[in-house]
């Protein structure tokens, strides 16, 4: 059988798929559900801002021609929210799951927190 991981500096995954940031929230979402993320070799969590986003209005998602568009907005709790409830479900349902985050701001400055921890 094929070796399918992969050694990234300081982490190790069982094989290269990594979903695109959002798209499974913060596994708690429908499509969370769908199967086991352990089968993922890491989950890349929903962009995490300061600060609550409520996201754009609905609809976030349209379908066109060939597929669908989405604007999400980036809604997300924000970061305390994140770090005290989001990141200690994920953890708890998926114990050996490597967890990748997603920053995001609306300035230079809005980062700086993260960097200092
Ligand atoms: C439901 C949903 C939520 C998403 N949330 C985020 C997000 O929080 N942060 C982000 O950078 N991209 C987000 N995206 C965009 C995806 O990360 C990705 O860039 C997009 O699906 C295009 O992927 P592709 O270039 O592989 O087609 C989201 C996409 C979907 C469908």
């Amino acid at each position: 059988m094929t070796a399918l991981n992969v050694k990234l500096p300081g982490l190790e995954l069982k094989n290269p798929v990594m979903p695109a940031s959002g798209t499974f929230g913060f596994g708690d979402d429908a499509s969370s559900k769908m199967y086991s993320l352990d089968r993922l070799g890491a989950v890349v969590v929903k962009t995490t801002t300061l600060e609550e986003r409520l996201g754009n209005p609905n609809p976030k998602i349209g379908l066109v021609r060939d597929g669908a568009m989405n604007a999400v907005g980036l809604q997300n709790p924000g970061v305390e929210a994140v770090i005290a409830k989001k990141l200690p479900a994920l953890r708890a349902k998926y114990p050996h799951l490597p967890i990748v985050g997603s920053v995001g701001g609306s300035s230079v400055e809005d980062t700086l927190p993260w960097r200092k921890n």
